[in-house]
């Protein structure tokens, strides 16, 4: 079981996190949770309607891109309209903080959202895509437009092949993201940390990370307010990344 860290202890792991030579930061859902976007498990998360979740099964397409395109064509406004918290802006001062240091933090996310990058990360690797992206589903046509800010409500055609065109996310069956995948590898390889913020876990992306990390004798924390979190943290802190993260990554005083 994660063993939780009391309140008195949290300046202890905010040292730890301070002198950790090579940090892997693991983002999910939770962390864009304060700036109003919704999680995917759990209440009021977006697969509570059994429908949207099977939505997201890569065997469903083409027959599946009008309803995809109507969940999320509106939802690109949507979080193009909701700002960064402070937990997004926490993890990017880390990252310029480390930086300086000559020390590495990694930022690899689960999120299709775009809080990182506004909130001041410069490096994110998007290991599930880009809401802000489309690639046509025409095998060989290799076309792919980004970004793409267009609400669709319907799917749209590649002119020039007369494809379909689906938002460049990965979906249940699919595989991760080539390049962000290597870069978290690369990462997770080298690591002492790693630092989960606001994911179950519960898909096969985090866990593997996690897997690894521990496999190479890395600290695996998360932060998270549920109550209970996956055997593979060995670390707890217990509460809102907003709340939690501006303080467990605050620079020394
Ligand atoms: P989940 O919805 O599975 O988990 C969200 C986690 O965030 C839960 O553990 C919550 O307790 C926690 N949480 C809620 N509010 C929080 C807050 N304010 N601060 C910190 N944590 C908070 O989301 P993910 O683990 O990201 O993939 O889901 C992983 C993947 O499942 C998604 O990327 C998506 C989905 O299928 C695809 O669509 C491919």
């Amino acid at each position: 079981m994660a063993r939780l860290v009391a309140a008195h202890e949290l300046p202890v792991v905010a040292d730890l996190l301070r002198s950790e030579p090579s940090i892997l930061v693991l983002t999910g859902a939770g962390v864009s949770a304060a700036s109003g976007l919704p999680t995917y498990r759990g209440a009021g998360g977006i697969y509570q309607d059994t429908d949207i979740a099977d939505l997201h099964h890569a065997s469903r397409l083409p027959d599946s891109l009008p309803e995809l395109w109507a969940f999320w064509g509106p939802r690109r406004r949507t979080i193009l309209l909701a700002e960064p918290n402070a937990a997004h802006r926490a993890i990017a001062d880390l990252q310029h903080r480390a930086a300086a240091e000559g020390r590495a933090v990694t930022l690899a996310t689960q999120n299709i959202d775009d809080l990182h990058e506004r909130g001041g990360s410069r490096q994110v690797a998007h290991l599930h895509g880009t809401l802000f992206a489309t690639r046509c589903l025409t095998e060989g046509c290799g076309f792919r437009r980004s970004p793409d800010l267009e609400p669709y409500d319907a799917p749209p055609t590649f002119p020039d092949c007369g494809g379909w065109l689906r938002p460049d996310v990965v979906l249940f069956g699919e595989r991760l993201d080539v390049a962000a995948d290597w870069e978290a590898r690369r990462a997770v390889r080298s690591c002492t940390a790693l630092l989960a913020v606001g994911t179950s876990a519960e898909v096969s992306t985090a866990s593997y990370y996690l897997r690894y990390a521990r496999d190479v004798g890395a600290v695996v924390m998360c932060v998270d307010p549920a109550d209970e979190v996956p055997d593979l943290f060995g670390l707890h802190v217990r509460g809102r990344a907003e709340d939690v993260l501006p303080e467990l990554l605050a620079p020394a005083g």
